[in-house]
């Protein structure tokens, strides 16, 4: 059985072939980034023009490298949402022309449920897991039991990656902030600057925006001593460019300010990951989305939960960010499952986990 997978949730126009659960014949991604670049961040506007542009040869090339001819595609798996609604119409209108001119079913995706099957290909996935799920838009915790998963907790502001681009940004760095940082923070010193963990956040919430302030005011209080912390104020001029703010700061100031950003924040993200697997006596944490390409995330959640026997999951890198193949993953099981979607079906910016 044959599945076309569809992602275009945000900057990414992606199409994937899957063969059956676990072989993925095809896997095609065209990144709208470098047009979004200048801006510090993702531009609506330019992510669905570039999913419209992209789409169709992005499908050509996934049936083309997976050796098939879309006549023998038996399923289409598409993104429903969460996401920009202008990048999720795109893929949503593709699958269901394409799913009726075939005469196949459609089956409707959430995106972060897609990000979790993201580390079960090839392999026997847990029965029951805590999964952590840290991206661009979302920061949660959930529980998956018996195909269903719950939510336990998210962020009740900034998604963590979000937090990552826009630290960046705040340092004059270049979009997306998340790779820079965590190359930067592994020459810095990550207790430069202390962050204090935000107080109002629930057992299993997050909140990143304090922090994300808190770096703000610090680059805006540094003029040229060695601590950002013992610094004169010296506010950020209008119109200081990227490049004014980097040499304002400093490159070692800039190391380790990523350096303490990330030990933060990723040390709540363990912390609470941890805390999820103890309290519903789970032996697994599954992480996906974009921040789970990260190192020191890496390194530190597959060290701390060792020593508690907790055994954890991360992707393969290329299915840590956005691809089609994991919503294919993902929509063959819900097909297996009976799901099927109506061709009324449409994008669901606000699409929450089933
Ligand atoms: O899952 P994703 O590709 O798109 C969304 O669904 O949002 O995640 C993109 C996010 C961006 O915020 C990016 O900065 C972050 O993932 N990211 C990282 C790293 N690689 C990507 N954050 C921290 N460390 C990384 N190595
Ligand atoms: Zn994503």
């Amino acid at each position: 059985m044959l599945t076309l997978g569809i992602e275009t949730s945000c900057d990414e126009t992606s199409c994937a072939v899957l063969k059956g659960k676990d072989t993925i014949l095809s896997n095609i991604v065209s990144s709208s980034l470098f047009r979004h670049k200048k801006f510090g961040g993702v531009v609506p506007e330019i992510a669905s023009r570039h999913c419209m542009e992209q789409i169709e040869c992005v499908f050509h090339e996934a049936v083309r490298q997976a050796h098939c001819k879309p006549s023998d595609l038996d399923l289409i798996a598409v993104t429903q949402g969460p996401g920009l609604i202008g990048s999720l119409l795109v893929g949503v209108a593709f699958a269901k022309s394409l799913a009726y001119q075939l005469g196949i079913p459609l089956v409707g995706v959430n995106h972060m449920e897609a990000h979790l099957v993201a580390n079960f290909f090839g392999t026997p996935e847990p029965k029951r897991f805590i999964g952590l799920l840290v991206s661009g838009g979302h920061t949660m915790l959930t529980f998956s039991e018996k195909g269903k998963i719950h939510i336990l907790g998210e962020t009740i502001d900034d998604a963590v990656g979000e937090a990552y681009d826009k630290v960046a940004k705040i340092m004059g760095l270049s979009y997306p902030g998340g790779p820079i940082i965590d190359k930067l923070a592994r020459e810095g010193n990550p207790r430069a600057v202390h962050f204090t963990r935000p107080k109002q956040e629930a057992r299993f919430g997050f909140s990143f925006s304090g922090v994300k302030t808190a770096v703000l005011y610090l680059v805006q209080g540094f003029k040229k001593t060695p601590s950002p912390l013992s610094s004169p104020p010296c506010k950020r001029g209008r119109g200081e460019g990227e490049g004014a703010i980097k040499k304002r700061l400093g490159v070692s100031t800039i190391k380790d300010l990523a350096a303490s950003f990330q030990h933060a924040v990723i040390g709540w993200l363990v912390e609470k990951a941890i805390d999820a697997a103890e309290f519903k006596k789970v032996k697994d944490i599954v992480v996906g989305g974009g921040v789970s390409a990260n190192s020191y995330l890496r390194e530190k959640l597959t060290r701390d939960a060792a020593a508690k026997g907790i055994k954890v999951w991360f992707p393969p890198f290329e299915f840590s960010t956005d691809n089609a193949a994991m919503i294919a993953r993902r929509g063959f099981e819900l097909y297996q499952r009976g799901k099927r979607s109506k061709l009324n079906m449409t994008g669901d910016p606000g699409l929450t986990i089933s």
